[in-house]
């Protein structure tokens, strides 16, 4: 990868030491101030002149040592400025600008030094602790991290519930200082086993709007070696401090200088399609670690998966609770009938995946334990290696390599993470010596060792164990209820995927408001990209699952439009073939659109309410639009300006029907093509809880007698 490097004013200038420091940044668009008063570090943010974060403390609690929250003396300050373009192994755009000003202030405080550094850009800012190596401040144990976050007033703020267990909530829409109220009810949206840490925590990455209109989002980059932070809310001041997640004995940490955090993030925007194109957690985050990514490819894929989730099959092969992986002989059991995993279903998805042009197939429920699993957490429930009497794995990868098609491996970890660290290197021969590339791990339950949370500093270190060692087999990752991303994609960009978020299979557990899909991208999608599981075509669950009376909250031109606006180099066409066979031409959207572009734009945004993004396929002149909607029917006017001004493309628009909506008539869609080029415009209706789809080609001469698209 060729990196263009531009180290501006790399000399670091040393100034006099002012009682107060202060850093534009490189656009003059933010101002960062720093100060130490009476003896606390604090530092402000500013936007066009607007108060984004008043003065706000920075520190630490120890255990067992005096803190380090005040008695500071600010030993000297650092400025230089930093201004590279990066190309993403695979990514939104082609190219990646990482522009700012930084400042370094080192702080003393009886014998120990702390570095805060300040990166400072047009969109944001990052902020990190350094513990350089000293004497004083060797190893140390954290009792709680205290950066504040002192916000201007009672934001609007779209945010799930502060836990250490799980993500997958629905998002509450409220002023900050109804978070209290409302907390209980949200947390009702996700089961988990513990409680709330407290009564205003909430999760990052946090997207909030001020009443006079700036979008402001909170958030980390670069969690490595630390525990996942949360945000804490005092209600009274709306002052967020940050909560980090603590271990099984209670700590928060345990550093061995010389070390550093990862970076505090905080984005402005007056727009709220600025947050969307910011690349300020990637840009925060180091540069790939690998020299060849050559094996590292975008996917399409579909799977033995949502039969599963929607309680039409099982992932376990028996129906004996008394099953076990090493004692039971499972060609002895008789099968329960409904093992979804099996010889010919596979080969039936995989014929299908090959006919449309899919790169890979998933298939869930391959491997014993299951059965064994479902009863209760204990270290050793799979091996990730033994395959059920039904699933011939030979047979399978050689029948999909023929079409075309790559297995794609599944290792649910039972959330045993000491478990998968023992089997993984067998694991992943295993996946070598069949051809499989990629696996999408889970860890779904209480994390064991007992105690340990799914977000703390013992679990992320596993999650990227996990993604370097499947580097060393050459292996992507798509690793599901890990901590929510902080853009170690770019570090190493065989971390194709992640969950971390309520995806699509909520729509199977009860359903998902429309809203969702409208916030993901502020917020989930900062750190990295997610394994939504778009493509749901039929939309009433119990047509084909008796017994589960869910139903998707969507339509399917707004399933459709997931594949623009949810942004990821993996995408899934979730629904079963059958569902799609019925849709044929809705369904050619999903064959054609690209997982990996040269360009991206968003056209339209407001977090709760709408997002249009366009993007160009890498490498061909062709667009993809993608709009969705919450639960308001809207107009969309579209301008087709950031199409090629010479050139004239073809369009074809799947659109929601005008007797379209999302609770009474989901699949009701339109598709009609004709001309555009630069000039033209377009408005677009969305049903409640619909979207739209349009893909864009250029003209072939047999175009000439098409229509003007209107
Ligand atoms: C939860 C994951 O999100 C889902 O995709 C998976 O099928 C199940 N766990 C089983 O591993
Ligand atoms: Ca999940």
């Amino acid at each position: 990868m060729k990196r263009l490097l531009l180290i501006l004013a790399g000399l670091l200038v040393l100034r006099p030491l002012a009682a107060e420091e202060v850093l534009t940044s490189p656009g003059h668009l933010l101002t960062l101030t720093f100060d130490v008063a009476d003896g606390v570090p604090r530092y402000a943010l500013t936007y066009k002149d607007r108060a984004v974060v008043l003065p706000s403390r920075l520190g630490f609690e120890l255990k067992n040592a005096p803190s380090l929250l005040d008695g500071f003396t600010l030993r000297s300050a650092e400025r230089s400025s930093f201004d590279e373009t990066w190309e993403p192994v695979w990514g939104e755009t082609a190219t990646i600008r990482n522009h700012y000003n930084e400042l370094a202030v080192t702080l003393e405080q009886q014998g120990r030094v702390l570095i805060v550094r300040f990166r400072l850009y047009d969109d944001g800012l990052g902020l990190r602790y350094e513990f350089p190596e000293q004497p004083r401040l060797r190893h140390f144990t954290l009792r709680e991290e205290r950066t504040e976050f002192a916000m201007t007033g009672d934001h609007t703020a779209f945010w799930i519930p502060g836990n250490y267990y799980t993500q997958e909530f629905e998002y509450t829409v409220s002023k900050l200082s109804e978070i209290r109220r409302l907390l209980p009810e949200a947390m009702r949206t996700s089961g988990t086993p513990d409680g709330p840490f407290s009564p205003t925590g909430v999760q990052t990455s946090l997207q909030m709007k001020s009443d006079d209109g700036l979008y402001i989002n909170l958030h980390e980059a670069a969690l490595v070696d630390y525990p996942c932070m949360h945000l804490d809310l005092d209600d009274r001041t709306f002052v967020f401090r940050s909560h980090l997640t603590p271990d099984a004995r209670g700590d928060k940490g345990h550093l061995q200088a010389p070390c550093v955090t990862p970076w505090r993030t905080v984005m402005v925007s007056d727009d709220a399609r600025d947050i969307l194109a910011s690349n300020l957690i990637l840009n925060l985050n180091e540069p790939c670690a690998y020299e060849d990514t050559s094996w590292i490819k975008p996917a399409k894929y579909m799977g033995v998966w949502w039969e599963m989730i929607t309680g039409k099959s099982s992932w376990a092969y028996t129906s004996l609770p008394s099953v076990q992986l090493g004692k039971t002989d499972f060609s002895k059991c008789k099968p329960n009938g409904r093992h979804g995993a099996n010889n010919e279903n596979v080969k039936r998805v995989i014929d299908f995946a090959a006919e449309h042009g899919f790169d890979q197939v998933l298939v869930e429920g391959w491997n014993v334990g299951w059965e064994d699993w479902a009863g209760h957490q204990k270290d050793y429930v799979f091996d990730f290696v033994t395959p059920y009497p039904d699933f011939d794995i030979r047979m399978l990868n050689d029948y999909a390599h023929r079409k075309g098609i790559r297995l794609m491996m599944h290792h649910e970890t039972s959330s045993s993470t000491r478990n998968y660290e023992r089997h993984m290197d067998r694991a992943y021969r295993l996946m070598n010596e069949y051809g499989y590339t990629a696996v999408k791990s889970g860890y779904v339950g209480p994390i064991l060792p007992y105690g340990e949370h799914h977000y703390g500093q013992w679990c992320n270190n596993h999650y990227l164990y996990a993604v370097k060692k499947a580097a060393e087999y050459r292996i992507m990752v798509n690793a599901h209820e890990a901590t929510r991303p902080t853009g170690l994609c770019r570090t190493y960009p065989n971390l194709i995927g992640n969950e971390s978020a309520r995806g699509t299979e909520y729509q199977a557990f009860g359903g998902t408001r429309p809203h969702h899909v409208t916030i993901l991208p502020f917020t989930r999608l900062q750190g990295g990209p997610m394994d939504y599981t778009p493509g749901i075509f039929c939309m009433d669950i119990s047509t084909f699952a008796p017994g589960n009376r869910s139903k998707v909250n969507a339509t399917l031109c707004n399933q459709l439009a997931l594949y623009v606006t949810m942004y990821s180099p993996l995408q899934m066409a979730a629904d079963l073939p059958e569902h799609y066979e019925k849709y044929m031409d809705a369904f050619q959207f999903i064959k054609d659109v690209a997982v990996d572009w040269d360009d991206s734009r968003y056209l339209a945004a407001e977090p709760g309410a709408y997002i249009v993004a366009a993007r160009r396929a890498k490498g061909r002149s062709e667009w993809f639009v993608g709009g969705v909607t919450n639960e308001e029917a809207r107009t969309m006017e579209l301008a087709f300006d950031f199409l090629d001004p010479g050139r004239e493309y073809v369009a074809t628009l799947y659109a929601d029907a005008p007797d379209a909506d999302y609770a009474t008539n989901p699949e009701s869609y339109r598709i009609r093509s004709g001309r555009v080029d630069a000039r033209s415009r377009l408005s677009v209706w969305m049903a409640r809880g619909g979207g739209f789809a349009i893909s864009l080609r250029e003209t072939a001469p047999e175009d000439r007698r098409l229509r003007r698209l209107k």
